[in-house]
């Protein structure tokens, strides 16, 4: 009897495939190439597809993910948005994310071994990042979250305390926060989205 083959969930695939990626990398947790003291850790997927969820965020929009590591919310990201770009600064980081996007087949990711803080991100209707470097961290990020047009969502994995500061209340407005409930479960309690309303 033939059995009809299942489809593959997405997210499985990614997930194994990435920690093949983390295996051949053979550390978890590291200092980058990235200056200003990068750092990599992975985030968890499932508060960001939570949270795309439930702001409704239309599938037609783009998405950035400033310091994209091995690509655990490239990927997520890729299953729903149009077009994902990640920016890595570190060489071997980027090409395992690489050379993960070509086993798992996504088309509409773009990982680039470029600096963010010198990128355009105007073109981006959402943008996350998960706290990827240490020094003078909180007033470039604001500096930079500055430069964002009205109307862009930042999805931020970053303590409240920095967070508080990089962006100014009189330019975002917070929308969305993982509720205390869910952040039981991980520290998601860090994951909050906000709203670009002024130039
Ligand atoms: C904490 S990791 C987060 C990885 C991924 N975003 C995630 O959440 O799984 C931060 C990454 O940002 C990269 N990074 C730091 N500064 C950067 C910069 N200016 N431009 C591009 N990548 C940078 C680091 O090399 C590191 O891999």
């Amino acid at each position: 009897m033939n059995i009809p083959s299942m489809p593959i969930c997405p997210m499985r695939s990614i997930i194994s495939t990435l920690q093949r990626a983390e295996q051949r990398l053979g550390k978890r947790y590291f200092a980058t190439e990235a200056p200003l003291g990068g750092a990599y850790i992975g985030s968890q997927y499932w508060p960001l597809l939570y949270t795309i969820e439930r702001l409704n965020m239309p599938s037609d929009w783009s998405f950035a993910d400033l310091g994209s590591g091995l690509g655990n919310i490239a990927f997520p990201a890729a299953t729903h948005f149009k077009a994902v770009v990640g920016f890595e600064l570190d060489t071997a980081l980027f090409h395992e994310a690489e050379r993960c996007r070509q086993e798992l087949g996504f088309a509409n990711i773009q990982f680039r071994q470029d600096d963010f803080l010198y990128a355009d991100l105007s073109d981006f209707n959402v943008i996350f990042f998960f706290k990827p470097f240490v020094l003078r961290f909180v007033e470039l990020m604001h500096h930079k979250m500055q430069e964002l047009r009205p109307g862009t969502r930042v999805i931020a994995n970053t303590i409240n305390y920095e967070r508080a500061r990089i962006f100014d209340p009189r330019s975002f407005e917070q929308i969305f926060e993982i509720d205390d409930q869910l952040a039981l479960r991980s520290d998601a309690e860090r994951y909050a989205t906000y709203l670009k309303v002024d130039s």
